[in-house]
């Protein structure tokens, strides 16, 4: 190999090492929805306050109305009063609300609120 082909050999492999090394500096997209809740467990603010206020404070509000005797308009309320309202949300015979069982997957959302813990945020 003479001389010229070397340098020219040497121009080549620069070009190509600069080409290369180019796509390292690609940015990573960017994510467009970052997770809001990262630890993806179940909260009282996030998940459990919208059935109570959809299926529920109709009648258990605050105040309370068609006889029903608790509030559930509070994180501290629902968080209370939890062992009773998946007893009472799980019960075919008893049901609450009373016109009938939610949907499995809600009911199963406020079991897995109590699961992990009872979170409030
Ligand atoms: C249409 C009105 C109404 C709706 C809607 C309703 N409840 Fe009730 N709830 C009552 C009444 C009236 C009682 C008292 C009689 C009884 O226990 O069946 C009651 C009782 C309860 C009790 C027993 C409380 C205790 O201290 O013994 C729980 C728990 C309960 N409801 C949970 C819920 C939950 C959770 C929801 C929503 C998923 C809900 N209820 C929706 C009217 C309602």
């Amino acid at each position: 190999m003479n001389f010229k082909n070397l340098i020219t050999a040497l121009a080549i492999s620069i070009l190509v090492f600069n080409c290369s090394s180019g796509d390292d500096s690609t940015e990573p997209e960017s994510t467009p929805n970052p997770n809001p809740n990262p630890s993806g467990k179940i909260t009282y603010t996030g998940n459990i306050r919208s059935i109570m206020s959809g299926n529920c404070t109709s009648c258990h509000g605050s105040p309370t109305s068609n006889g029903a005797p608790t509030s559930y308009t509070t994180y501290n309320q629902v968080r209370n009063d939890v062992d009773k309202i998946i007893s009472r949300i799980n019960n075919a015979s008893n049901p609450m609300p009373q016109n009938g069982l939610m949907p499995l997957a809600t009911r199963q959302l406020i079991q897995q609120w109590k699961d992990d813990g009872l979170l409030e945020n």
